[in-house]
Order: C-alpha cells, then sequence, then structure tokens
C-alpha cells in the first residue's frame, strides 16, 4: 500500500499494520458501543522526506471533540517539566518588550498559566472545549480553534508576530502539518522560535513501544524528517533535546533560517539516526516483527495466569492502552478492569477492547496478584504512589521493550 506524503507529497510505503482499531482516546460508555468508530491502523515511511506516519487518518474532529479526555495536568511530573518550561521561555526567549508567546494544543494550560501568572502576553489555541475551559479557570487566554494558516494570520492581525510557538505533544497529531508549519512561518517574529516535544521514532524502534501508534499520533518525527520539514517551508532547526516525558521525546526548536546557529546535537543526532537506520522503511520492519513477539508474549503471559488462577489488572488507561489490548486482543476476559486517576475516564471503558476504566481506589481493594503498567511512561511516578501493592507481594507487568515481570 501507498498514499501521498503529508509533509512533501513524497510516496510513503506502508511497513506495519494494526488492522481495524478504535480511537485511543476514544474511551466509551457501554451504551454506545454498537456506534463504535474503528479505522485501519497502519504505518508507512515517506521515501523523500522520511517522515513515517499514518496511511489512514480519523478526522480531527472526531478526535479532538469537546470532552477530549486528556489532561496534560494529570501528572505530577509532567506538570514540573511545563512549569519549568514556561520559566524557561521567560527567561530567555520573552525577554523584550511586550513579548508574545502561542502555544498550538495549550490543553488544559498546564504551561501557559505560568506565563499568565507572569502577566506575559499569551493565547493558547486549544479546540476542546472541556480543556479549553480548564485552562480559562488558570487565567488562561485560549482560541478555541485548530491552528492552521488561516488561524495564524488571524492570530498575527490581532497580536502581532510571536517570539515564541510552542507546542507538546500536539504537533505530531496534526495531519494538516505542513498548514501548520506555513502558519507558524508566518506567525514567527523574526528571531522567534518555533518549539516543539514530541514522542521521538527513535524511541517507538528502540524500546519497541508500539503502544504509540494510536490514530493521534499521525507523524512519528525523527531528527532527520524535521529538518526537511523546516526546510521545506521556509524554517530552519536549530537544535534537538532528548527527554524523558512520555518515554523518549525530542525537543524541536526551529527558526528563522540564518537566525540562529545551530545546535551541535542537531549533526549529532542525524549522525546517529544515521548509523540506527532510522530513515529507512527497514526501521520499520523490524518494529514490526518485535511487535508481534510482544503480542505473542503478553497474551500468552496472561492465559497462563488466569489458568493458574491468579488476579490481574491495569494500571494507567492512557490512550496507548488501546493500541495494546486491541493489538494482543485482550478484553475483560484477561484484565477485568483498569485503574486510572483521570475522572473523564472512569466509568468508561477503553476503546475496541471494552475494558472497564475505574478509580484507583479500587486497586488496593483489589489487591491482585499482577498489574499491567499501561503507564509505563510513568512507572516511577506510580510505583512510588503504588509500594502497598508490591510490598504485598503484588508484581508489575511492564511490555516494553519486551514483555518482563518486576
Ligand atoms: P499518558 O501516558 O500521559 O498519555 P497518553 O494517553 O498520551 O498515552 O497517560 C497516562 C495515564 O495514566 C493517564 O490516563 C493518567 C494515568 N495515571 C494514573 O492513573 N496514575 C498516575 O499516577 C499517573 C502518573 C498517571
Ligand atoms: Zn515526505
Amino acid at each position: 500500500m501507498e498514499s501521498p506524503c503529508r509533509i512533501c507529497g513524497g510516496v510513503v510505503k506502508e511497513s506495519i499494520d494494526l488492522g481495524r482499531q478504535p480511537r485511543g482516546n476514544g474511551f466509551l460508555l457501554p451504551r454506545d458501543i454498537e456506534n463504535e468508530f474503528f479505522f485501519r491502523l497502519a504505518v508507512g515511511m515517506c521515501d523523500s522526506c522520511t517522515m513515517t506516519q499514518l496511511m489512514e487518518d480519523v478526522p480531527q474532529e472526531i478526535r479532538y471533540h469537546d470532552s477530549y479526555p486528556y489532561h496534560a495536568s494529570g501528572s505530577a511530573v509532567h506538570r514540573k517539566h511545563f512549569e519549568q518550561n514556561a520559566r524557561y521561555f521567560l527567561e530567555h526567549e520573552l525577554t523584550g518588550p511586550d513579548p508574545f508567546i502561542a502555544e498550538i494544543g495549550s490543553n488544559d494550560g498546564v504551561m501557559l498559566a505560568t506565563i499568565a501568572a507572569a502577566g506575559v502576553r499569551h493565547l493558547g489555541i486549544e479546540p476542546s472545549a472541556e480543556v479549553a475551559e480548564m485552562s480559562r479557570a488558570k487565567g488562561v487566554r485560549v482560541l478555541p480553534e485548530f491552528f492552521d494558516e488561516t488561524t495564524a494570520a488571524k492570530i498575527l492581525e490581532e497580536h502581532g508576530p510571536a517570539d515564541v510557538v510552542f507546542g507538546a505533544n500536539c504537533i505530531a497529531h496534526i495531519a494538516h502539518l505542513a498548514s501548520v508549519t506555513r502558519g507558524v512561518e508566518l506567525l514567527l517574529a523574526p528571531n522567534g522560535v518555533f518549539v516543539f516535544e514530541e514522542p521521538y521514532f527513535g524511541t517507538v524502534v528502540g524500546k519497541t513501544a508500539f503502544d504509540m501508534i494510536y490514530d493521534e499520533h499521525t507523524f512519528y518525527l525523527a531528527v532527520r524528517s524535521v529538518k526537511a520539514m523546516a526546510e521545506l517551508y521556509g524554517l530552519e532547526l536549530v537544535n534537538a533535546e532528548p527527554l524523558a516525558l512520555h518515554g523518549g521525546t525530542m525537543r524541536y526548536t526551529l527558526g528563522r533560517p540564518g537566525m540562529r546557529t545551530p545546535a551541535p546535537a542537531v549533526a549529532e543526532f542525524l549522525e546517529q539516526e544515521r548509523e540506527r537506520g532510522l530513515g529507512e522503511h527497514a526501521a520499520l520492519q523490524r518494529l514490526s516483527a518485535s511487535m508481534e513477539k510482544i503480542r505473542h508474549d503478553l497474551k500468552s503471559l496472561l492465559v497462563k495466569l488466569r489458568e493458574e488462577g491468579r488476579t490481574v489488572v491495569g494500571y494507567g488507561a492512557p490512550a496507548k492502552a488501546a493500541t495494546v489490548t486491541n493489538y494482543c486482543g485482550i478484553g475483560p476476559d484477561l484484565i477485568p478492569f483498569i485503574v486510572d486517576n483521570t475522572s473523564a475516564k472512569q466509568g468508561r471503558l477503553v476503546a475496541g477492547s471494552h475494558i472497564p476504566v475505574v478509580a484507583p481506589e479500587r486497586f488496593g481493594e483489589a489487591d491482585p496478584d499482577y498489574a499491567v503498567l499501561f503507564a509505563w511512561n510513568h512507572a516511577e511516578e506510580i510505583m512510588a504512589k503504588e509500594t502497598v501493592f508490591q510490598a504485598r507481594g503484588g508484581r508489575w507487568i511492564l511490555y516494553v521493550p519486551d514483555v518482563h515481570i518486576i
């Protein structure tokens, strides 16, 4: 299968097929099972710009509806990270007279709240109504729209050029990323920067973190593909910084060509990616083979534990849990429920696999023998919180980078 590249118009060749899948964040009520949305989840790489991307898309209006359940403030580690981001911008980029920062996909205002508290001009662009409302309660100014060239022109007219355009865990979600990049190019001040943090393709491949593949992640960015994209749309990649967030994130900084000296990290990562073969179709083919092994190992482990009469529950219901449970064929018969601290997910079912999501209190009450850690990227925070579970002899099941018990 082939499809046109969303970035450069080249040819995207399919390498991974995860089959019929629901929306990662499509947590649903039992009464809505009949009308559940499914699509074919498949990934390919562009022959020309090497951008890894989904073969088919779910329309963004279906994904970022008014009650979009992902709340960026749900993790203490994330709250601290975004506050640090805001402080960095305030100290290093927002230092001129009356500076202005725009954030694409500002979610519940986790980053902009610090900017707002500092009295600096800002604008969040966030189409999901509930999270937008949560950020307003923190004093954050929000434009409830999708960001693209047209929105960028409107913002430029009303607020003037931006010193910083920021995006975290959203830029790689936007199928019309070409229009977003053109929009940012329009909106940036001469020495402005476009900074975004997204799950790193090198991590997905390196850790076999195939659960990062779901409908919202249209693109799987690498330094090489981001550099190609920047150049296509009149920008320059000037820095690439790895972060531990979401299991392995890369933070990219783009400026106008020639305005900033590129950090040595850009060339270093390009070389590293070349050595790892990340820009070749074979990288995806290897990932596909490792995923199949995890599917086999995880399912057989759960079946074995059930036969032995052990109790197993899930911990954390990220969008990733939908990919894993659907791809591996794991339903409530193997994992009766998953605990999660997001109130918007509790009382609902994981999309497709229909495993109920319940409040974290149920974890202690159930006192299970094993817990599958779907929120593995928050392992440290969660394990530190659930020491009683381990003290009672409970064991964690992890499936990244391979199936293991700790
Ligand atoms: P996350 O990995 O941040 O998101 P994504 O959906 O992009 O994969 O999701 C982590 C989930 O884990 C989120 O639903 C909140 C939940 N969680 C807990 O239930 N308890 C915790 O202590 C933490 C840190 C997260
Ligand atoms: Zn391309």
